[in-house]
């Protein structure tokens, strides 16, 4: 039961909703102007009701605590990855939910370490062969190539292969072009069909290799559970299988691309990092923990998520009203000022100092409660072991940077990012 509203929900007026429109009518605009006017604010888009939750309280309460409330609803993916993880609902989700679960605790995924740890050791070997060039390279692509290798090394104990590459590369390219949330109702969809033939291939191509692997991979899970349990078909292990590229792919190679932007800009975190402790302490395990947190701190890369008001509810005091849409937007609630201190500097020993962690519902890069990220920890091993061999190799100089960011189903750097590799020797 919700408890009785005590504020009246305040809302963007019609004035303000006319200057976004006349500067440029980007999303990240508009709700930057809504969470100003308080933790919990709304407006509408046509007959469209939004409410933007910013503050902690009212974050915790839209994504753990009143999860039959604020419900996921589809999700502008489903075309392409049908009943996946990312998309399913209710009990189906559920189900395969339990599944893949114990592949992404801690135990689980030293598992899949040696796959992480050869996908490392290729990308080291790609940047000495570069740095002996001397020349500039796009860095982001290489991020990129990694966190692919990483997740088909982790599905099928295989290496990347050219020809899966250029597929999934062709079908990502759709994703970059969907808004995190349309801003009209209606309006063109996604053609997903070319992006589904090459899912499709790449789909079958990982369940052969899967066959011939003398080690393990997580598409054996999938096909174990397709021989053993009636409701998994051979569409939901490709569906599933797919969501586990998907979602683990450009995400975390987005991540890094940030990071290292980041580490160009303020090139002593990254000799802080080192100086830290030796090479394998915890210590420099801790900071570079530290600077992909505090990355995600301002990038968290899924930066805003979509829930559907199923009842009428109370947030932080604020009525919200059955068939609202409810946005929860970690970028604008990590750069809040009333939660963060100088929230727009990049001070990763935020993250270290004691007893000073961030408030649940102040931090949630992964998401929080039941959906949250199933792949949080894979993808934060994957990111700290490659940052454990890089960081001390290489200092990175950024030649070529973009100019901003791009604002679609993730927050990205809005173009390529050419750098130079100085070798350092070891440290
Ligand atoms: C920096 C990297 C990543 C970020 C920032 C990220 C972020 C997120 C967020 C915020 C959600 C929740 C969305 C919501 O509640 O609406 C999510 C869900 C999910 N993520 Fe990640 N993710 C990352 C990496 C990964 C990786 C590496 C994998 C898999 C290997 C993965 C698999 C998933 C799946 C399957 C879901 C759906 C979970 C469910 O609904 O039960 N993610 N991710």
């Amino acid at each position: 039961m919700a408890t009785a509203a005590t504020s009246v929900l305040p809302e963007l007026d019609a004035e303000a909703f006319a200057r976004w429109r006349a500067g440029g009518g980007r999303m990240v605009d508009l709700l930057r102007a809504v969470g100003e006017l308080g933790p919990v604010a709304g407006f509408r888009l046509g007959d469209r009701r939004v409410v933007l939750a910013t503050g902690a309280e009212a974050v915790q309460q839209v994504l753990a605590k009143r999860t039959e409330v604020y419900v996921k609803r589809g999700h502008r993916v489903k075309p392409l990855l049908g009943g996946g993880l990312l998309c399913a609902a209710g009990e189906p989700w559920r189900r395969q939910r339990k599944l893949l679960q114990p592949q992404f605790t801690g135990r689980g995924i030293k598992a899949y370490e040696p796959q992480i740890r050869a996908a490392v050791a290729a990308t080291a070997a790609r940047w000495r062969a570069a740095a002996a060039t001397g020349e500039a390279r796009e860095i982001d692509a290489d991020l990129r190539y990694f966190s692919l290798d990483v997740i088909w090394r982790s599905l099928t104990a295989h290496p990347l292969d050219p020809e899966t590459h250029r597929r999934l590369v062709a079908a990502g390219e759709g994703f970059a072009a969907i808004p995190a949330f349309a801003p009209a109702t209606g309006g063109a969809e996604t053609d997903f069909r070319e992006a589904n033939e090459h899912v499709d291939r790449v789909a079958e191509h990982a369940i052969a290799l899967a066959g011939q692997a003398e080690e393990p991979g997580l598409v054996q899970v999938l096909l174990r559970a397709a021989a053993e349990l009636p409701d998994y078909t051979e569409r939901l292990v490709r569906d599933e299988l797919m969501t586990l590229v998907v979602a683990g792919y450009e995400t975390t190679a987005t991540a890094l691309s940030w990071l290292f932007l980041l580490l160009d800009a303020h090139p002593e975190q990254r000799d802080l990092a080192l100086a830290a402790g030796p090479a394998g302490s915890a210590e420099r395990t801790a900071a570079i923990r530290a600077l992909v947190d505090e990355t995600l701190r301002l990038y968290p890369v899924a930066w805003l998520m979509p829930r559907y008001a199923a009842e009428d509810d109370v947030l932080e005091g604020c009525p919200v009203e059955a068939g609202t849409t409810v946005l929860v937007s970690p970028y604008l609630t990590h750069r809040d000022g009333r939660l963060w201190p100088d929230p727009e500097e990049f001070r990763p020993q935020r993250f270290l100092d004691a007893g000073r962690r961030p408030a649940t519902g102040a931090y949630f890069p992964f998401g929080l409660g039941p959906r949250a990220c199933l792949g949080a920890q894979f993808s934060i091993r994957e990111t700290v072991l490659l940052l454990e061999e890089l960081l001390p190799a290489y200092r990175v100089r950024v030649t070529e940077a973009p100019a901003g960011a791009g604002y679609g189903l993730t927050v990205h750097p809005d173009g390529p990012i050419r750098a130079v590799l100085h070798a350092e020797g070891d440290k």
